[in-house]
């Protein structure tokens, strides 16, 4: 053990969790007529890069089958993936494309996603980001490819009434450390830290609505239908004293009670399809006016 108290593991990809994903390419458009085979691939190192235009990373080593195919198209979807798709996830990372057709073994089927040509999506899995190779970058064992997401289509089954996406009831996995975990209650959302009281209470009642909609769709009813609406139930946050530098500082506590709580009611915090946008002008809705311009010029940074 090192004197802070750390463990060196050494320089490796020590970052998670990450998105696992699939990837759906194919040589040509034969496919689409019964001709050639479409293929799956998995990918663990994968991350939005740009907002404006949006941009996917995706790192791939040029022995994979699928390298040669994206190569080739200029193309590739991404599909999300949930726990009903994690096998067949799972598969696509351990056999290639070269010595079987991934869709057939599987039972999956390919789909034709506009405005791609080539490169067939998902049909099973609950979104799918349509990408077009703009740069390819070697870096070492893997190359990057660098995409422009084209479009984006998600499931009809996911929408809410209202047209907000409900991405809890995707199930989406990801990749911690060479394990797929579930990913956990919601926590909070962009900009909570900083968002005023009425805009929690905001986003609670309309959490709930949607949670006892889901709720009646299931034909259920779930307790949280008749839980008090309480502000900060998305996690506690308490306004202490920096010691050091003796100035007010927010510090963000998770909230053991409401955390165990929020296991009975999914979705409460839910972010509402909100887009980034949207979220940063709610929590600068909430700021002193000198602090607000502050927030906003890191926002612009960030996006
Ligand atoms: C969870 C998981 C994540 C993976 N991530 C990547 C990745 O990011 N890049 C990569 O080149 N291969 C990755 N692989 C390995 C490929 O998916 C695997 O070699 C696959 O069989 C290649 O298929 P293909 O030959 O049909 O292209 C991953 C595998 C698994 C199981």
């Amino acid at each position: 053990m090192e004197e802070n108290g750390f463990r060196s593991i050494g320089a490796t990809t020590y970052l998670c969790p990450t998105p696992t994903v699939m990837l759906g390419c194919a040589a040509d458009d034969g496919w689409k007529r019964g001709e050639g085979k479409p293929n799956l691939v998995t990918v663990a190192w994968a991350g939005i890069c740009c907002t404006k235009p949006p941009m996917i990373s995706i790192a791939l080593r040029p022995e994979r089958f699928s390298y040669g195919l994206i190569q080739h198209s200029g193309e590739f979807t991404v599909n999300l993936i949930g726990e009903t798709l994690l096998a067949a996830m799972d598969f696509c990372g351990v056999k290639s494309g070269r010595d079987l057709d991934k869709f057939v073994e599987l039972g999956l089927h390919p789909a034709e996603m506009e405005p791609l040509l080539i490169a067939p999506a998902l049909l099973e899995a609950p979104a799918c980001l349509c990408c077009k190779v703009r740069q390819v970058l070697p870096l070492g064992t893997h190359d990057l490819f660098i995409a422009e997401i084209v479009q984006v289509h998600v499931n009809e089954k996911y929408f809410r009434a209202d047209g907000s996406i409900d991405e809890q009831a995707m199930q989406l996995v990801a990749y911690v450390h060479g394990k797929y975990r579930a990913l956990g209650n919601e926590l909070g959302f962009f900009g909570y830290s900083v968002a005023s009281e009425d805009a929690l209470k905001r986003r609670a009642t309309v959490a709930r609505k949607q949670t006892s909609k889901a709720a009646e769709r299931k034909g259920q009813r779930t307790k949280d239908d008749t839980r008090k609406e309480k502000p900060g139930m998305m996690g506690h946050r308490e306004a202490s004293v920096n010691p050091r530098k003796n100035t007010k500082r927010l510090t963000i506590k998770a909230d053991r009670q409401s955390s165990d709580k929020a296991k009975t009611m999914p979705d409460v915090a839910s972010n509402h399809g909100q887009t980034a946008e949207m979220k940063d002008k709610e929590a600068s809705r909430a700021l002193k006016p000198s602090t607000r311009k502050r927030a906003q010029g890191k926002a612009a940074k960030r996006g």
